[in-house]
């Protein structure tokens, strides 16, 4: 096998992530299905070794406030886009919510997505504890699926590149059949980029993808040094949907890499073109959006690196200060974060564990340190989300024990969940809503929100049918999920 190590004119692949991360870092996640669907076909033909279209938070945006079922997007987004892989990021045991899920359910979500044509789940886990990894890992693989093992980059007095390297060496133990290393935050600076991903590939024989954010301004140069050591795939963006707390723009990442041996096959006229047109439809959207996108997402801010905390937690943050009347305790409440990481074992920065310790470090500037302890902070004291990079402070260990009523545990906390697929499904009929794998999953996570999706499908039926107005000759492509049809215009590649 030729890796890009031995043989430097090997093309670096170009993933996409406008239908997912796109749009949750740069518009709270807020893109529909139609606003992607005439989009879809043009990323198809562009030749992205993946398309993120699907997981991390559009599941629950999607269903909570969009009112779509999210396993019609995924049907209609891959028949939109047959030909290109689609990727979703997948919280390991947390599956796409904020805790631990039993492994029956974790292995009935992963079936069922690949039934409905998930190709890639890019799986973490907030703490980086493999454990929380492999029943989501052996699910992807036994469905035929790809599973790529997941680093979450964060620094701190206990990693160094080495820790990333042994957990890389574990996933790939695991039967992972790639490795990512994800910087959720946009604080991987280039070198250690580099290093990481050269120790990677000299040790590992799977592909290595690398996948950041151009908060701080370190993106595009951090790719470029993962190309030169050797990173087989990076992800990119289509802007407005790029850039600041998104990813680099796939113009922008071409122009980079113009002349380099490992530029990519994107530099034709075609595909300009194409690129030139997603631009133009997603300006359209972007727009369409302004409620939730902000001048300060769209922005380069070295103050991520400063705090090292993702640019999301910044600016959610600097809200939620302000409606708490401690928008003057800003910098406190930030030198506050690295005391609750260290306390909590230096855990990683990403959903969950951001909110977690954002909220933990506010409640301890305006009560006291752990006056008041949350439920979720207390369960990362006692290991119940899973263990830790490092240990947790014993004294923080005992208070929470002490508070919560409850033992620390070493083992791994979905043993202890009884398995739910059956409850779920009698929940679903009791309320007498269709009971079906789809909706059981999604009954585990969002119950509420999937409560109300069918309230108002039920409404809609005693109500008259709307008339359909399709714009004639705006559509060649109809496809038509749960009784909603969603047009898509396809246009032919040049030839
Ligand atoms: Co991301």
């Amino acid at each position: 096998m030729v890796t890009p190590m031995d043989d430097p004119a090997n093309p670096v692949i170009f993933n996409n992530t406008v239908l997912r991360d796109g749009h949750q870092s740069l518009a709270a996640t807020r893109m529909t299905t139609e606003q992607m669907l005439p989009a879809a076909p043009l990323l198809d033909q562009l030749g992205f070794g993946a398309l993120e279209t699907w997981g991390g938070a559009t599941i629950d945006a999607g269903l909570r406030f969009l009112d779509e079922h999210p396993f019609d997007r995924l049907d209609a987004l891959r028949a939109a886009a047959p030909d290109t892989p689609h990727m979703m990021l997948l919280r390991g045991q947390n599956i796409v919510q904020y805790s631990n899920f039993p492994d029956d359910v974790v292995e009935a979500f992963v079936r069922v997505s690949a039934d409905h044509g998930m190709d890639i789940f890019r799986i973490f886990d907030a703490l980086n504890d493999p454990r929380n990894m492999r029943c989501a890992i052996e699910a992807a693989k036994a469905a035929g699926k790809q599973a790529h093992g997941t680093l979450c980059y964060t620094t701190s007095p206990v990693h160094t590149p080495e820790t990333f390297l042994r957990l890389g060496e574990e996933l790939a133990e695991m039967g992972c059949d790639a490795i990512v290393i994800k910087d959720m935050a946009g604080l991987i600076p280039p070198q250690a980029a580099a290093a990481i991903v050269g120790g990677l590939k000299r040790r590992l024989s799977i592909p290595v993808w690398l996948h950041t954010h151009e908060t701080a301004g370190l993106g595009a140069s951090t790719y470029l040094a993962g190309i030169e050591a050797g990173v087989d795939a990076v992800d990119t963006s289509i802007v407005p949907f790029a850039n600041g707390t998104g990813q680099p723009d796939t113009t922008r990442m071409m122009a980079l890499l113009q002349d380099h041996p490992r530029a990519p096959d994107f530099d034709r006229p075609e595909k300009r073109e194409l690129l030139q047109e997603l631009r133009e439809h997603f300006e359209k959207v972007y727009a369409e959006l302004s409620d939730y996108t902000s001048h300060r997402n769209e922005t380069v801010d070295s103050d991520a690196l400063l705090y090292q905390v993702p640019g999301g937690m910044l600016s959610n943050f600097r809200n939620q200060l302000k409606e708490q009347n401690m928008a003057d305790r800003f910098e406190e409440v930030f030198a506050e974060i690295p005391r609750v990481r260290e306390a909590l074992g230096w855990i990683p920065l990403v959903t969950p564990t951001s909110q977690i310790v954002g909220v933990q470090a506010m409640l301890n500037i305006k009560f006291g340190r752990w006056e008041n302890f949350t439920p979720q902070a207390m369960d990362i004291a006692l290991g119940y989300y899973g263990r830790t990079p490092a240990p947790v402070d014993p004294e923080v260990r005992a208070l929470a024990a002490r508070k919560a009523e409850k033992e620390p545990i070493e083992d791994r906390p979905a043993d202890r969940l009884e398995p739910r697929m059956e409850t779920l499904g009698r929940e679903l009929r009791e309320q007498g809503l269709p009971d079906t794998t789809e909706n059981r999953v999604l009954q585990a996570m969002f119950p509420q929100a999937l409560n109300t999706y069918w309230a108002k499908r039920a409404e809609e039926k005693t109500a008259p049918a709307a008339e359909e107005t399709a714009s004639a000759g705006s559509a060649d492509l109809a496809i038509t999920v749960r009784g909603r049809t969603y047009r898509v215009h396809v246009e032919e590649l040049p030839a």
